[in-house]
C-alpha cells in the first residue's frame, strides 16, 4: 500500500473507531451475495437445478452474469443471453458475453458429471447471431443418465476457482508439468497455450498495462466499468454482480468521501490515480500467460474458449495456481485497435486466427468469493 492510501486507510480506519463500529469491519462481509457459492447443490433432487447452481459460477466479463436458462423439460434446458447484460463499449461483437456463456455450459456440463449425467450442449440450435448476440438460444442443454460416467476430476474444484486479481509470486515460476497440463486442454480448431520466457513475459506485462491505460482513458469505455462498480456491502447485496468494492477499507474510503463513482471516473482524481497504480502494479507482477486461441473468428470458436477457458481455470485451481484474464488488449472498441494489432502480431494470433483469452498465470494470494445473483433468479420455466 502506499502512503497516500495508508494515510486515507488511517482516516477511514479513525472514522471507523469513532462511530464505535469494530463490528464494522467483521460486517462487511457481503453474505447474502456469497450464498450461492454455499447453496451450489442443495437445491433438492431436480438434476436441472444442481448443474445451473453449479453453473452461475462461472466467470464472466464484469461479472454480469449474462445468463437466463429456460426449463423446457424434465431433463432439458435452454441457455439465453440476458441481453440487457451485455457490455457495449468495451464489448461491441458480445464476444467476451458468449465466453462467459460458454464457460457457464462447460460448468453445468461438469457438474452434471457429478450427479451421474451426462450433459449433451448443442450450441446455436437456431443459428449463429452476427454482429450481436440476439433473442435466439445459445445452446439446448439436455441431460441424459449415464450410470458409467465418472465425476470430471474439475468438479471438486469448483468452489475453489478464482479469477485472482492480486499480484502474482515474481519468484515462483510455473512448474513445467502444471504448462503441459494447461497445454493438453487444446482441441481441433483451438489452441490453448502458455507464455513463461522472459522477453515475451515483459512485452505481455508493458502491453496489458498499456491497453489498460487505453480503456480507462477513454471516457465512455471506463464509464461502462465505472456504472458497474458496487462499493460497500448495501450496494453489492443489493446488486451482486458487476465490479465489487468491498471489504472494511474500501468501504471505510467511501464513507470519508475518499471512493466514489464520480471520483473514479475523473482521471485527475486521486482515486483514479490509485486505482491505477494499483492495477499496473499488480500487472507487473505476471509470470506467465495462458491464451486461447481459435482457427477461425466463427461464434461456434468463441463459444468453444469459453468452454477450454473454464477447463483452464480449474486445472489452474487444482494445481494451486492462480489464473486471471486480462482483456483490454482485445477489445474491440476502435481506439484499441493498435494495440490489439500488436497482441497479435506477438502471439501471431493476426486472421484467420482469432485470440480470445489472455490471462495472467501464477501464484498469487487467497481471495475471496465474488457475489452470484441466486441460481433461483436466472432460471425460468417454458
Ligand atoms: C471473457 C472474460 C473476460 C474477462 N476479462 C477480465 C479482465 O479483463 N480483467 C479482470 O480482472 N477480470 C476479467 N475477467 C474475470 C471476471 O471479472 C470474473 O470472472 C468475474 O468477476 C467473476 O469472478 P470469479 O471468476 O472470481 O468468480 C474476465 C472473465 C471472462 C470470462
Amino acid at each position: 500500500m502506499n502512503r497516500r492510501l495508508f494515510l486515507l486507510s488511517s482516516a477511514a480506519t479513525g472514522l471507523v473507531a469513532a462511530t464505535g463500529a469494530t463490528a464494522f469491519a467483521l460486517t462487511r462481509t457481503p453474505t447474502a451475495a456469497l450464498l450461492p457459492w454455499a447453496e451450489a447443490g442443495t437445491a433438492g433432487p431436480d438434476p436441472r437445478r444442481f448443474v445451473v447452481g453449479h453453473a452461475i459460477l462461472a466467470p464472466n466479463p464484469h461479472n454480469r452474469q449474462p445468463w437466463i436458462v429456460e426449463l423446457t423439460g424434465p431433463t432439458s434446458m435452454t441457455l439465453y443471453c440476458d441481453l440487457d447484460r451485455r457490455l457495449p463499449e468495451t464489448d461491441p461483437f458480445d464476444r467476451q458475453i458468449l465466453i462467459g456463456l460458454g464457460c457457464f455450459c462447460e460448468l453445468a456440463r461438469i457438474a452434471a458429471t457429478g450427479i451421474g449425467y451426462r450433459l449433451d450442449v448443442t450450441p446455436f440450435p437456431e443459428g449463429e447471431a452476427q454482429p450481436r448476440l440476439d433473442r435466439r438460444p445459445i445452446a439446448h442443454l439436455t441431460l441424459v443418465k449415464d450410470q458409467a460416467a465418472s465425476p470430471d476430476p474439475l468438479f471438486a474444484h469448483v468452489a475453489a476457482r478464482r479469477s485472482t486479481k492480486r499480484p502474482y509470486d515474481m519468484a515462483r515460476p510455473v512448474p513445467a508439468a502444471a504448462l503441459s497440463a494447461l497445454a493438453a486442454l487444446s482441441s481441433p480448431g483451438l489452441d490453448v497455450a502458455t507464455i513463461t520466457e522472459a522477453r515475451m513475459t515483459a512485452r505481455l506485462r508493458a502491453l496489458t498495462w498499456a491497453a489498460w491505460d487505453v480503456e480507462s482513458r477513454t471516457a465512455r469505455t471506463h464509464k461502462e466499468s465505472v456504472d458497474l462498480m458496487r462499493i460497500g456491502r448495501r450496494e453489492i447485496e443489493a446488486s451482486p454482480d458487476g465490479i465489487s468494492l468491498g471489504g472494511a477499507f474500501l468501504e471505510g474510503l467511501s464513507l470519508v468521501g475518499q471512493l466514489s463513482r464520480a471520483q473514479l471516473a475523473d482521471p485527475a482524481s486521486s482515486a483514479f490515480r490509485q486505482g491505477q497504480d494499483m492495477y499496473r502494479a499488480m500487472l507487473a507482477a505476471t509470470p506467465a500467460y495462458l491464451t486461447v486461441t481459435a482457427d477461425d473468428d466463427g461464434r461456434g470458436g468463441t463459444f468453444a474458449a469459453g468452454r477450454a477457458y473454464i477447463r483452464a481455470n480449474l486445472t489452474a485451481t487444482a494445481l494451486g495456481l492462480s489464473m486471471q484474464p486480462v482483456s483490454q488488449a482485445l477489445q474491440e472498441f476502435p481506439e484499441m485497435d493498435a494495440t490489439r494489432a500488436e497482441l497479435d502480431q506477438i502471439l501471431g494470433t493476426g486472421r484467420p486466427k482469432r485470440l480470445h483469452l489472455l490471462a495472467r498465470l501464477g501464484y498469487g494470494p487467497a481471495v475471496p468469493q465474488t457475489p452470484r445473483w441466486s441460481a433461483a433468479s436466472r432460471i425460468r420455466t417454458a
